[in-house]
């Protein structure tokens, strides 16, 4: 891709227009075309763009955003700088994705308090694997709860015929170099259905702005804008991504789980979806086997990682949270046995042999 990216670089360069513009406003189009959705705002990563997801969605002081207790800090960390209150829920132990039975646990302990404002849900379609929106979306509904997809790392995924960022009545992506759709710095999305929510998030990401313009500020906002040279650089890569690079995905990951398949446990995809395999992660049999198969590999120089070491739950930043009783169980036994492999869509079959070589010699 690098004749053309380079020429839409070079392209924006001439034209001294690094901040919206036409690259900007094709590259929104297409992505919510994409995404099956309509309207795409993009921003400056995908922090902003679920904290604009949160701001739009009216969370603030004594709210409660139910989130899975495994995932990126990112996923929680606006919630609280709002000034609500994270409630982890536990994770499927298969899927590794927001359980529903946990989820309604949770709302049903917070409801049964009552101290607190139930007010949105994070579903995290974690490690590119779509969440159970069958499940989810129902629960949010009966509960009055405002649904928010992070898909991160879903990029491309799909459910049930529908494309990640599709679902909830706001989704917020990234496009940070190591997603599956990445650019050459930071870059975000966020995805709306109707005409008035995508009003509210682009004044949002602009200082919120009002219809008389930049200084007509009719609400706080923040300042989050996608570059010109980012947007330049994803129109090719979106292209690649659709045309070949979401099937070479897949390949990848099929030649790891025919590979390990008895030896570790694969990851498991939701029913009814398609994983974009933002990464492929393994379990091994427990916490001490895990960190000697990941020291195996760093000898050896492949390289591998922990996605991710510790569930929310466990971070300093969250500590003194209320739980409701929850355990947490399946996040902290996938956290404590999780290492993750090359994947991405150009990792060639002799190549990923070597990488597939090695863990089973570690193991
Ligand atoms: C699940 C999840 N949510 C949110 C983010 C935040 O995206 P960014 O790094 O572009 O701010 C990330 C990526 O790092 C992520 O993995």
């Amino acid at each position: 891709m690098k004749t053309e990216i380079d020429a839409n670089i070079q392209a924006v360069l001439d034209s001294a227009q690094f901040i919206g513009g036409p690259y900007v406003a094709e590259l929104e189009k297409r992505l919510a075309a994409f995404a099956g959705r309509g309207y795409c705002v993009t921003c400056a990563n995908g922090t902003d763009a679920l904290q604009a997801a949160f701001m739009a969605a009216g969370v603030g002081n004594g709210d409660v955003v139910f989130c899975p207790d495994m995932t990126f800090v990112a996923s929680v960390e606006p919630a609280k700088m709002l000034g609500a209150v994270p409630v982890f829920c536990d994770i499927l132990p298969d899927t590794y994705c927001l359980s529903p039975e946990s989820l309604e646990r949770q709302i049903q302990a917070v409801l049964a308090e009552g101290t607190r404002t139930p007010k949105a849900v994070v579903a995290v379609d974690i490690l590119g694997n779509p969440c159970d929106y069958d499940a989810i979306a129902p629960l949010c509904e009966r509960y009055g709860l405002i649904l928010i997809e992070d898909a991160a790392q879903g990029f491309g995924a799909s459910y049930q015929g529908r494309r990640a960022c599709s679902f909830g009545q706001i989704a917020a992506t990234s496009f940070f170099p190591a997603k599956p759709l990445g650019c050459y710095g930071d870059g975000g999305a966020v995805f709306v259905d109707d005409s008035g929510m995508e009003a509210l998030v682009r004044s949002l990401c602009v200082h919120g702005q009002g219809p008389g313009g930049k200084y007509d500020n009719v609400r706080v906002g923040i300042n989050s804008r996608l570059d010109a040279i980012q947007a330049a650089v994803l129109l090719p890569k979106l292209k690649a991504l659709e045309d070949y690079e979401l099937d070479a995905r897949q390949a990848v990951a099929e030649r790891y789980r025919a590979a390990f398949a008895g030896k570790l446990v694969t990851p498991a995809v939701t029913a009814g979806g398609v994983s974009a395999w933002a990464q492929y992660a393994l379990l091994a049999e427990n916490g001490e086997r895990r960190d000697r198969i990941l020291g195996y590999l760093r000898e050896r120089g492949i390289p591998s990682m922990v996605y991710y070491p510790k569930p929310q739950h466990a971070l300093p930043v969250f500590q003194g949270l209320p739980r409701y009783g929850e355990t947490y169980q399946n996040a902290m036994d996938y956290c404590a046995r999780t290492f993750s492999l090359p994947m991405h869509p150009y990792l060639g079959e002799a190549e990923q042999k070597e990488v597939i070589a090695a863990v089973l010699e570690a193991l």
